[in-house]
C-alpha cells in the first residue's frame, strides 16, 4: 500500500491517478493530516494499518510551493518544506517504509554550465530553495535509505502552472514578454508520475538523490513559443500572439530564479532504466489530452 502525502496538489492528483491506472493500491492525505503534526501523521498510518493494510511506502507530494511568497513567509516555508518532511521521514523510518520525496532545481545556485549532477554542490539563493535544501537534509538524516527526487519546471493538469499560465495570457492578449535568460528542462507532472512509480515498483533501489525531468532544455521564452506553436496547431488559440524576449532584469520578481537548472538525469536513467520523452513531444501529448485552462 502506498500512501501519497499531498495527494490534491497538481503532482499528489498526478500520481494518484496513474498509480490507479496501474492498479497499485494507495491511500492519499493532504491538509487534513498535516505534515507539521507528527500525531496526524501517526495517526492517519495506524488507521491504515489497524485495517490489515501495511504501509509499504510513502511519497511526499505536500509542499510550500509559491516561491515568491516564501520570501515574506520564511517561517511557514521551513515549516512545510523541511520539518513536515523530517516529520514524515521518522515515521516511515519507525514503519520500515519506503520514503520518497521530492526536492527541486532550487536547491541549486544556477551558475552552472552543464546539467547538476546529484553530487554537485548546492547553493539556493531564495527561501523556498533554502528550505526544500534543509528538508533534503533532514530526510536523510532521519531515514537514510530515502529517496529524494528533485525536479524542475513542472506543468501538469491539476494545479496552476506556466503552461496554463501561457495559455490563458495568449488567449487574451496579442502580445507578450517572457523572460529568455534562464534555461531548464520544462517538466510534465505525468512523466514524473511515471518515473516515481518506477521507482515505487523497484525491488531494492539504491537510497539518495536522483533526479527527474523531461529531456531537453530551452529558456521560459522558448518554452512559451512551443506553447503557442502547439497550441495554435491544435486549434486551442484562434488569433496571433507576439511573444517577445525580455532578460530577468525587464521582469523582476521577489526571489531569484537560477539562471540555469537543467539536471542531468544520468543516474536514474541508470539506475531505473528509465527512457525519458523530450519536453517538446510531452508538452504535445499534455495539450493533446484536452488540457483545462
Ligand atoms: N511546481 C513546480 O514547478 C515544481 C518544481 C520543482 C519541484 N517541485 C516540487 O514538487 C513537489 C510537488 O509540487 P506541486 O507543484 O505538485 O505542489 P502543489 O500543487 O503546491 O501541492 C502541494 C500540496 O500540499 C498541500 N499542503 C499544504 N500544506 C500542507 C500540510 N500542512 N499538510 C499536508 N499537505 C499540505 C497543498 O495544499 P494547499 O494547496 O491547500 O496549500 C497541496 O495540495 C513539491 O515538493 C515541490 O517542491 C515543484
Amino acid at each position: 500500500m502506498i500512501w501519497i502525502i499531498g495527494n490534491k496538489g497538481m503532482l499528489g492528483q498526478e500520481l494518484s491517478g496513474l498509480l490507479t491506472a496501474q492498479g497499485i493500491e494507495q491511500v492519499g492525505s493532504d491538509r487534513e493530516v498535516s505534515i507539521l503534526d507528527p500525531e496526524a501523521l501517526a495517526g492517519f498510518a495506524n488507521a491504515v494499518q489497524r485495517e490489515g493494510r501495511r504501509l509499504s511506502a510513502i511519497v511526499n507530494c505536500a509542499a510550500y510551493t509559491a516561491v515568491d511568497k516564501a520570501e515574506e513567509e520564511p517561517e511557514r516555508a521551513r515549516a512545510l518544506n523541511a520539518e513536515g518532511p523530517e516529520h514524515i521521514a521518522r515515521l516511515a523510518q519507525r514503519l520500515g517504509a519506503r520514503f520518497l520525496h521530492i526536492s527541486t532545481d532550487y536547491v541549486f545556485d544556477g551558475r552552472a554550465s552543464r546539467p547538476y549532477r546529484e553530487d554537485d554542490p548546492t547553493g539556493p539563493t531564495g527561501v523556498y530553495g533554502k528550505t526544500k535544501e534543509e528538508g533534503e537534509e533532514r530526510v536523510i538524516a532521519a531515514c537514510p535509505k530515502a529517496i529524494i527526487l528533485r525536479t524542475a519546471w513542472l506543468y501538469g493538469r491539476h494545479g496552476p502552472n506556466f503552461v496554463y499560465t501561457m495559455l490563458r495570457l495568449m488567449r487574451d492578449r496579442t502580445d507578450l514578454g517572457v523572460v529568455a535568460d534562464q534555461r531548464g528542462t520544462p517538466t510534465w507532472a505525468y512523466d514524473l508520475a511515471g518515473a516515481i512509480s518506477t521507482i515505487l515498483r523497484a525491488e531494492a533501489p539504491e537510497p539518495g538523490i536522483y533526479h527527474f525531468t523531461n529531456e531537453g532544455e530551452t529558456t521560459w521564452y522558448a518554452f512559451a513559443c512551443e506553447i503557442y506553436t502547439q497550441a495554435s496547431a491544435l486549434g486551442l488559440l484562434d488569433h496571433e500572439v507576439t511573444i517577445r524576449p525580455l532578460t530577468t532584469d525587464q521582469y523582476p520578481t521577489k526571489a531569484t530564479r537560477p539562471a540555469y537548472s537543467v539536471l542531468s538525469k544520468e543516474k536514474i536513467k541508470r539506475t531505473f532504466g528509465l527512457s525519458i520523452p523530450d519536453w517538446r513531444d510531452s508538452l504535445m501529448k499534455f495539450l493533446g489530452s484536452d488540457p483545462i485552462f
